[in-house]
């Protein structure tokens, strides 16, 4: 059984709109719910939790539609980092410790079924899965003082995406030890795996630029452009009537027509 976390928990102070950022409507619906729709889609996911940020729960009660969204079981309240909203989702997962559990933010709704896909499949050969992309810019280390201290060979650098992927067992084990340890602080969910459970591979996939994390301000708007040239290419593909029935990538999501 595989199951997909969607983690929308947080509030969104960098793109300080007043509201949670995941609730934000682009094109005509909240960012979650675009998430929750490319999840709902995806072949390979059974099951949908939705963690959500406690003060707006309420703001989610359309998406309780079992016609439209038939694997999303349970919408529930999140906490105060991230890592609390990953656990709150970890202890409603039930017993079994082979369950794939797939852990995604709300706020990348470009993610496509490629990635979904590939995270599951890695789960059959590995515990821990992140997804990633090269850097384009340098990145470089800095000490207190603004000097730099390091700047590591950009060929072995990755910038980190979600979903990230784990067996059940794996991440309640990663965060049982986080639990034991006062100085724990991590802010996303391998990190958790990669400190408390070295001896654990986390294996890469290939993750991709459209699969931004709206984060800032200047996000909102690139995403509404993204979301208009998703649309634009829908309807262009429309007028191609010689395509129907075969698969065609827009922006890394796949669309049967
Ligand atoms: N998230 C969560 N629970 C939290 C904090 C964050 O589930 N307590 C989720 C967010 O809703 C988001 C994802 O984790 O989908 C990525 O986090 P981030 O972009 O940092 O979101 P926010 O914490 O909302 O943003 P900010 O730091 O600007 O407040």
């Amino acid at each position: 059984r595989t199951v997909a976390v969607i983690l929308a928990g947080g509030i969104g102070v960098r793109v300080g709109l007043g509201i949670p950022k995941q609730l934000i409507k682009i094109a005509g619906k909240a960012i979650v719910e675009h998430t929750l729709d490319v999840v709902n889609a995806s072949p390979v996911i059974d099951e949908i939790v939705i963690v959500m940020n406690a003060g707006s729960l309420s703001e989610l009660d359309s998406l309780k539609d079992p016609e439209r969204f038939p694997k999303l079981t349970r919408i529930i309240p999140g906490g105060v980092s991230r890592n609390d909203s990953t656990q709150a989702a970890l202890a409603v997962l039930g017993d079994d410790p082979a369950t794939k559990v797939i852990l995604h933010d709300a706020v990348r709704p470009f993610v496509g079924e490629r990635i979904l896909e590939d995270c599951v499949e890695a789960l059959d050969d590995y515990d821990a899965v992140d997804v990633a992309i090269p850097s384009a810019d340098t990145i470089i280390e800095i000490d207190a003082a603004s000097h730099i201290t390091n700047i590591p060979d950009r060929s072995t650098l990755r910038r980190g995406q979600t979903p990230q992927a784990f067996r059940l067992g794996t991440i309640r084990e990663a965060y049982r030890l986080a639990e034991q340890d006062k100085t724990f602080h991590a802010t996303d969910d391998c990190g958790v795996v990669f400190t408390y459970l070295p001896h654990v591979p986390i294996y890469v996939v290939e993750g991709s630029a459209e699969n931004m994390k709206i984060t800032e301000p200047i996000d909102v708007h690139i995403a509404d452009k993204l979301f208009q040239l998703q649309s634009e290419s829908l309807s262009a593909i429309d007028e191609l009537p010689d395509l129907r029935g075969k698969v065609v990538v827009v922006f890394g999501g796949s669309y049967g027509i």
